[in-house]
């Protein structure tokens, strides 16, 4: 039973914190090329962290018992919409619900006979296939071109028939960092009466400031025509803390639908502008006070920062044996392949220095590649990332490329999942060398190695099954 039958002191909780985090990767300093936003500020963090917790037992649910809410709300939202082309926004929990709620809006905005469809690029984050699955909606997968990764329109444009709800399209998209022609694929968009969704959940909050600092950024807001709605992860360049993010509908009435109201019941009245309903304000609070807290000029410098490090990343990994640059240079996002390097081994020799380079498995035509998200804080530490990345290259090149037992590919393809427990596949995981149940930092290399291998519905099923596992304590 994990409930202690008397209550702790908040100094022992706290300790056990700290104890359960020593396996976790730091979330400042730099060092994390992924999931993590830092400022090298930490005034900024701190100041988030107090306005989340002073409104973190507040219920976003009724926003008449909190007003609080809806000013703040007001003000976040107005930020996003000065920033993007106007508009008429929501504040969701992240990139993924302000992604369902543009799908929502436009299924229910549209009048289609048939089931409705999305046309959307290879390299478009799955939080939309994630929102098609839900809403009954098919996905229409178009691929980009191989040497700009960006989606061409004439392949949108073939995509879309008399069931096409929404066209997408990623400023940037994550993988490899560029932004998609926003111009042409809206105005095809609107001239067929489809809506057009940009996804600009990191470029949101980015690009207007690497612009500003002197990047070559095209229009990809709600001021260009055809563009319907718009997503902005505050908690990704806006360096808020988790759980912010900003939809923008280019009318109200496109807003209205993706709200959602329920009469059909005997309890409280029901109206939600997100997916979640009951949820604490201390993630709004926490975006609120960072905007506040860095103001335009904060920003203006963190993009000034960010341009610098990824040009000076670009060049750097450019100028390494063995690596490619791929994409252009719009955003800071930065992927490069290796030619005569296994990048899931280099991946390894750097998490072993201290650094997480994030893999990308190959898809699409694209080949497997590692990513760096460079952020306000990398700068100050970009020389000492690439000697890593070079020593790193240097020692993927000696190791050679991850070794995988003869035949494993082939049986994990042919396995029938639903006929192992949980208990049996960590076992079987374990004869191949992979210890699912360890917390120590893994080696990656072949695990990657063998989900590379694997088609996109394999690698989804192992996927679900190695959540499922690590969830169980198996
Ligand atoms: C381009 C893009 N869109 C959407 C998302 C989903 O965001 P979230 O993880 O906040 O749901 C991400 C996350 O990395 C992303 O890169």
């Amino acid at each position: 039973m994990n409930l202690p039958d008397t209550g702790r002191a908040t100094d022992d909780l706290l300790a056990e914190i700290a104890r359960l985090r020593a396996h976790d990767l730091p979330v400042r300093g730099g060092q994390v090329t992924a999931y993590v936003y830092d400022t090298g500020r930490a005034e900024v963090h701190e100041a988030a962290a107090h306005a989340y917790f002073e409104m973190l037992e507040v219920n976003t649910l009724d926003p008449t018992a909190f007003p609080s809410v809806v000013e703040m709300e007001r003000q976040v939202v107005g930020a996003v919409a000065d920033l993007l082309g106007g508009g008429h926004g929501i504040f969701t929990n992240g990139g993924t619900e302000s992604i369902m709620l543009a799908v929502k809006a436009a299924r229910d905005g549209s009048r289609v006979a048939g089931r409705p469809n999305m046309v959307v690029p290879v390299t478009a984050h799955p939080a939309f296939h994630k929102a098609a699955h839900y809403l009954g909606v098919e996905v229409r997968a178009v691929p980009v071109d191989l040497v700009t990764y960006r989606v061409e329109p004439e392949a949108v444009e073939a995509a879309i028939d008399g069931d096409t709800v929404l066209v997408v399209v990623s400023a940037p998209s994550y993988p490899q960092g560029v932004v998609d022609p926003v111009e042409k694929v809206a105005a095809l968009a609107r001239d067929r009466g489809v809506a057009c969704h940009v996804d600009a959940c990191v470029g949101g909050w980015l690009l207007p400031w690497l612009r500003e600092a002197g990047a070559d950024v095209p229009a990809f807001d709600l001021s260009v025509p055809g563009v319907t709605s718009i997503s902005c992860d505050l908690h990704k360049f806006g360096y808020a803390p988790k759980g912010a993010s900003v939809v923008l509908f280019a009318d109200p009435a496109t807003r209205r639908r993706a709200y959602f109201a329920s009469g059909a019941w005997p309890g409280y009245t029901v109206i939600n502008a997100t997916v979640q309903s009951s949820k604490s304000a201390g993630p709004l609070a926490g975006a609120w006070a960072t905007l506040q807290a860095l103001g335009r000029d904060g920003y203006l410098e963190l993009g000034r920062a960010t341009l610098r490090a990824a040009t000076r990343l670009r060049e750097g990994v450019a100028a390494i044996p063995g690596l490619r640059v791929l994409g252009g240079q719009e955003s800071s996002l930065v992927a490069f392949a290796g030619d005569d390097v296994d990048v899931f081994v280099l991946s390894d020799e750097a998490r072993r220095r201290g650094w997480f380079i994030q893999p990308q498995l190959s898809y699409a035509g694209i080949p497997a590649n590692l990513h760096v998200t460079v952020t306000g804080v990398t700068l100050r530490g970009v020389e000492a990332m690439l000697e890593v990345i070079a020593e790193s290259a240097a020692a993927a090149r000696s190791r050679g490329p991850a070794v995988l037992p003869d035949g494993l590919v082939e049986l994990i393809a042919g396995l029938d999942l639903d006929a192992l427990d949980d208990a049996t596949f960590a076992e079987l995981a374990a004869s191949v060398g992979i210890d699912l149940t360890s917390r120590d930092q893994p080696e990656m290399a072949v695990v990657n190695a063998v989900l590379d291998a694997l088609p996109a519905r394999v690698r989804e099923a192992i996927l679900v099954r190695f959540l499922s596992v690590i969830y169980s304590g198996t």
